[in-house]
C-alpha cells in the first residue's frame, strides 16, 4: 500500500476540499486523491454565484430560501436536509469570505447578492461571473496551509470494501504509471458530475461519473438517476456555459423574430423562472421554427457596457472566443445543455452511505437537496455545506476507529483486470463508443422525453456495453500519462450510470422538474411518484425500487408554502 490515511478524499473540487479542510481541523491525518490539479477541478467553472439567505439585497430567511428550494425541486427534494442546507449556508459564506474569497460587495460594503431563479429574494452571493475559480483558489490555500497531502494526478478507480467498511481506494497513478492503493480508515467520494455522458455540456472532460459508478458497482444505491438539468444558456456551438448571471442582471431571451418569448411561458417570472422551465420554452420555440441554428438568442445589450464589464466580464470574454460575437454590441447564440446530475449515491445529511466509512459530497452524492430541479446557485452552496459535514463526520468515525486493512487479493483482482484492458488488440477505440453514447442521450433522452425514445436508447445502451463488453483497443501501453486507458474506463463508467438513467426515466411515469414527458404523461402524479428512484446493480445491470421523500412542513398538496 501507498499510504494510509485516517480521512482519504477522493476528488479535490469545491466539496472535496471543504470536507479535507473540515477533517483536518477535527483532528484527523487527510489525504486527498484528484485526477486533476485542485485548481483544474471543474467547480472552478461555476460562474454565476452561491445561495445564501443574508438578505442584503431583500428580505430573505433560511425558511425562505428552503420553501424556493423544495418548489424548485418539484417537491421531491428531502426536507430535512434542505432545512440543514439553508440554515447553515449563511454561516459558511462567512467562513470562505474570512479565508479569503473576494466576493463583489455592494456600496454599503455589505456582500452583494444578485437574484437568480427561481428565488423569492435576490439571495446569490458572487464573485462578478468567476465564482468557482475564486471559491477553488480560497480553498486550495487552506490545503497548502494545512499541508493535507494531495495525491494529484491519481485516477481513482476502484473502492476497496474489506470486513463490511470501505478502508481505501486502487489509483492509477496518471504521471508515472502503475497501479497504486491509498488506504483510509474513511473514504469521502467528492468525484463531481457525469456529463459528458452528453454530447452538448457545460461539464468538463473529467465530469465522467467515477464516483457514482465505483460506488454502483460496490453494491450501493444510487438516488434519483433520470434527473439531469439542462442549463438554459450554454453557448452555441460549444456547449461552454453562459451563467445565469446574466439573466439575473437583467438580459433578456429572444427568438428570431426578436420576441422576449418568455412572456409566453412565464410572465411574471420571465427569464428568472426555475432552469427546467426556461429550458423548455427555449426548446419549444426552436422545435417551432422560431430559433436561429438550433439556438435562441441571449441579449445582454441594454445592460450597458459598464455593467457587462463590472458584472460579467467572464461571460463577455466566453462569448468573444468562443462565439465570436461580444455581447455589448450582438446577443449571443445559446441553447440548452446538460449541466448538472441531481441524482447521485444516496448518503444521509452527513454524507453517510449505506457501507460503514463511506461518505459522498457534491454532485456525486444525492442527499437530496435538489430533488427533480436544482435552483442555480445550490450547488456551490452544497458541496460547501454537505463537504463540510461530511468530512467532519468522516474524520469522527475515522478518529474512534484504528484500523486499515486492504486485501492483496483486492490488488491482485485490479492488476489482473488492468492487464486484461491492455491486452485487447482488436475491436473499437473508446471514442467511438462515447461519441455514439452521448449523441444518443441527447437525442432521446435530454429536454422532453418520449416514450418510444426512451425505449430505443435502453436498447442503444444495451448495444452499446455489449460493444464495450467485446473489446476496447486501448492502443497506448505506456505509463506516463496514458489518456487512451483513462478513457477507456470512463466510458465503462458512463455506460453503467446511463443504463440506470434510463431504466429510472422510463419508470417514472409523469412529468417532474427536469423529467418532462409532455406527450404522454404531461403532469406531476403526487399519488404515485412523489418518491425518491433507487437504482442498484445487480447480476450485471440496474434494478430499480422507490423510497419515499422525507417531510418536514412543505406540503406539496396544501400548497400552503
Ligand atoms: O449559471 C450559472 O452560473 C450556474 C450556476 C449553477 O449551476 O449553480
Amino acid at each position: 500500500m501507498e499510504a494510509t490515511h485516517d480521512v482519504l478524499v477522493v476528488g479535490a473540487g469545491c466539496a472535496g476540499m471543504r470536507a479535507a479542510i473540515e477533517a483536518h481541523d477535527a483532528g484527523a491525518d487527510v489525504g486527498v486523491i484528484s485526477k486533476l490539479h485542485p485548481t483544474r477541478s471543474h467547480s472552478g467553472a461555476a460562474e454565476g454565484g452561491i445561495n445564501a439567505a443574508l438578505g442584503n439585497a431583500a428580505e430573505d430567511s433560511p425558511e425562505i430560501h428552503a420553501f424556493d428550494t423544495v418548489k424548485g425541486s418539484d417537491y421531491l427534494g428531502d426536507q430535512d436536509a434542505i432545512e440543514i442546507f439553508t440554515r447553515e449556508a449563511p454561516g459558511d459564506i462567512y467562513q470562505l469570505e474570512h479565508w479569503g474569497a473576494f466576493f463583489s460587495r455592494r456600496e454599503d460594503g455589505k456582500l452583494a447578492q444578485r437574484p437568480f431563479g427561481a428565488a423569492g429574494s435576490p439571495r446569490t452571493v458572487f464573485a462578478a461571473d468567476i465564482t468557482g475559480h475564486v471559491l477553488i483558489q480560497v480553498l486550495y490555500e487552506q490545503l497548502v496551509k494545512r499541508d493535507i497531502t494531495v495525491y494529484e494526478e491519481y485516477f481513482a478507480w476502484k473502492l476497496v470494501e474489506n470486513d463490511g467498511r470501505c478502508q481505501g481506494v486502487i489509483c492509477w497513478d496518471l504521471l508515472n504509471g502503475g497501479l497504486k492503493t491509498v488506504g483510509g480508515k474513511t473514504v469521502v467520494l467528492a468525484t463531481g458530475g457525469q456529463g459528458r455522458i452528453y454530447r452538448t455540456t457545460t461539464n468538463a472532460y473529467a465530469c465522467t461519473g467515477d464516483g457514482a459508478a465505483m460506488a454502483l458497482r460496490l453494491g450501493l444505491p444510487l438516488k434519483d438517476m433520470e434527473f439531469m438539468q439542462f442549463h438554459p444558456t450554454t453557448l452555441y456551438p460549444t456547449g461552454i456555459l453562459l451563467t445565469e448571471g446574466c439573466r439575473g442582471e437583467g438580459a433578456y431571451l429572444i427568438n428570431s423574430e426578436g420576441e422576449r418569448f418568455m412572456k409566453r411561458y412565464a410572465p411574471n417570472a420571465m427569464e428568472l423562472a426555475s432552469r427546467d422551465v426556461v429550458s423548455r420554452s427555449e426548446q419549444t420555440e426552436i422545435d417551432a421554427g422560431r430559433g436561429i441554428n438550433g439556438s435562441v438568442m441571449l441579449d445582454m445589450r441594454h445592460l450597458g457596457a459598464e455593467r457587462i464589464i463590472e458584472r460579467l466580464p467572464g461571460s463577455r470574454e466566453l462569448s468573444m472566443t468562443f462565439a465570436g460575437v461580444d455581447p455589448i454590441y450582438d446577443p449571443v447564440p445559446v441553447r440548452p445543455g446538460a449541466h448538472y446530475h441531481m441524482g447521485g449515491v444516496e448518503t444521509g445529511n452527513d454524507g453517510e452511505t449505506e457501507l460503514t466509512g463511506l461518505y459522498a459530497a457534491g454532485e456525486v452524492a444525492c442527499v437530496s437537496v435538489h430533488g427533480a430541479n436544482r435552483l442555480g446557485g445550490n450547488s456551490l452552496m452544497e458541496t460547501i455545506t454537505f463537504g463540510r459535514r461530511a468530512g467532519r463526520a468522516a474524520a469522527e468515525w475515522a478518529l474512534s476507529n484504528t484500523t486499515v486493512d486492504v486485501p492483496r487479493s483486492a490488488e491482485a483482482d485490479a492488476e489482473r483486470e488492468l492487464k486484461a484492458l491492455l491486452d485487447v488488440s482488436s475491436g473499437e477505440r473508446a471514442w467511438q463508443i462515447r461519441n455514439d453514447l452521448g449523441t444518443s442521450m441527447l437525442e432521446n433522452f435530454g429536454v422532453f422525453r418520449r416514450d418510444e425514445q426512451m425505449t430505443t436508447q435502453v436498447e442503444i445502451i444495451a448495444g452499446l456495453r455489449e460493444r464495450y463488453k467485446r473489446g476496447v483497443v486501448v492502443e497506448d501501453k505506456g505509463e506516463v500519462f496514458n489518456s487512451d486507458l483513462t478513457q477507456a474506463i470512463e466510458l465503462g463508467n458512463m455506460l453503467d450510470l446511463a443504463a440506470c438513467m434510463l431504466q429510472a426515466g422510463v419508470a417514472r411515469k409523469e412529468s417532474r422538474g427536469a423529467h418532462a414527458r409532455p406527450y404522454d404523461y404531461p403532469d406531476r402524479d403526487d399519488e404515485n411518484f412523489m418518491k425518491h428512484s433507487i437504482s442498484r446493480w445487480v447480476d450485471g445491470g440496474p434494478e430499480l425500487s422507490w423510497k419515499d421523500v422525507r417531510y418536514t412542513k412543505y406540503d406539496p398538496m396544501e400548497r400552503k408554502y
